[in-house]
């Protein structure tokens, strides 16, 4: 059984990560060294993740029998054509998914390609901190990951079903939506938490940071959940469902069966009805730990409370290496 060990969690400042890039690199350090000096353990090595909309994914077809130095020249030659940039300026990497179901000769691979300024400028923020970045995950697969650790709470684990996960952050909320472990669909919108803090800060005459601190604490004047919260709420539930209609019309499915509620957001009490309320459709808040065991150094309740918060580091920190 899977045991959470640690985990720690520090607010960046505004702004610091913009559009995928890091705009305050000395912010994040900070952050950074924080969190591992909160974390109190003795490793260095990390795993990082690139935003989703910070990559290009393609799926594409190899040919079984290639040899290592044919599978490059083909990677590269499909590169070129996705890629808006030159490839020097291109972190690639490639997975094979398996044989391909109509032509089992060939193998069904994933192609992910990244500006490698993306990449590069983590991995030093990471280093300018005390620390060894092991592996660069994208957060829509670190998703896929966590989701896995969930499927069994689903009427048979989630076969056949079409789940929507929707991770609403701060500024952005991700729709990935998923059949059978296989992601059919993702999109990013513009939808987030900070609209509510603005709020708050506006409403209560408070400066920024001090709403985003009484937001999450719940500590605000009476008025704030009839006036303030649950407006915003109903502003999600119908924003998701808007979303959901862009994924029927953009693709072939006509329906979800499942939707699931992460990210910094979905600790919000009582989001999971509104959404259900306003689409119909069976709705949970995502908590990746909750088959896992919590350790004795981690209180166990308020990991519960920040689970939703947690999906992608949680899908993150899944993943094997070989510690140095
Ligand atoms: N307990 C809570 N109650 C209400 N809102 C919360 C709570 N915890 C976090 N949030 C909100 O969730 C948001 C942050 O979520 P998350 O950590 O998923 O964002 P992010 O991934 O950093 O942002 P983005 O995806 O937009 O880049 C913030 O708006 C924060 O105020
Ligand atoms: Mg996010």
């Amino acid at each position: 059984m899977r045991r959470v060990e640690r985990y720690a969690v520090v607010p960046l400042p505004k702004e610091a990560v913009q559009e995928g890039a890091i705009s305050k690199p000395e912010a994040v350090e900070a952050a950074l060294r924080e969190a591992w000096k909160n974390l109190n353990s003795r490793t260095k090595d990390i795993v990082l993740a690139l935003p989703a909309s910070s990559v290009i994914t393609k799926k594409i077809m190899l040919p079984g029998a290639a040899t290592e130095a044919e599978i490059e020249t083909q990677i590269n030659a499909e590169a070129n054509q996705v890629a808006s940039f030159p490839l020097g300026d291109v972190s690639l990497d490639y997975q094979i998914l398996g044989p391909n179901a109509k032509n089992p000769t060939e193998n069904d691979a994933l192609l992910v390609l990244a500006r490698r300024e993306r990449v590069e400028e983590r991995v030093a923020v990471a280093e300018a901190a005390g620390l060894r970045t092991a592996i660069m995950d994208v957060d829509a697969f670190a998703t896929l990951t966590a989701y896995e650790q969930m499927a069994f709470q689903l009427p048979d684990q989630g076969a056949g079903q079409v789940v929507a996960i929707i991770d609403i952050g701060a500024s952005s909320t991700r729709v990935n939506v998923l059949l059978d472990n296989q992601m059919v669909y993702q999109r990013e919108h513009a939808l987030g938490g900070n609209t509510l803090t603005n709020e708050i800060s506006r409403r209560f005459d408070l400066p920024l940071e001090e709403a985003e601190d009484a937001k999450r604490k719940g500590l605000l004047p009476d008025s704030y959940e009839a006036e303030v919260l649950q407006p915003f709420l109903d502003s999600i539930a119908q924003e998701i469902g808007r979303a959901l209609q862009l994924f029927f019309s953009a693709t072939s499915y006509q329906r979800v069966d499942h939707i699931l509620l992460a990210g910094g957001c979905a600790s919000i009490p009582g989001l999971d009805d509104v959404v259900h309320g306003k689409v119909q459709t069976s709705t949970m808040i995502a908590n990746p730990f909750a088959k896992m065991a919590v350790s004795s150094n981690v209180k166990a309740r308020q990991l519960a409370a920040e689970a939703p918060g947690l999906f992608v580091a949680c899908g993150l920190a899944l993943r094997r290496f070989d510690p140095t």
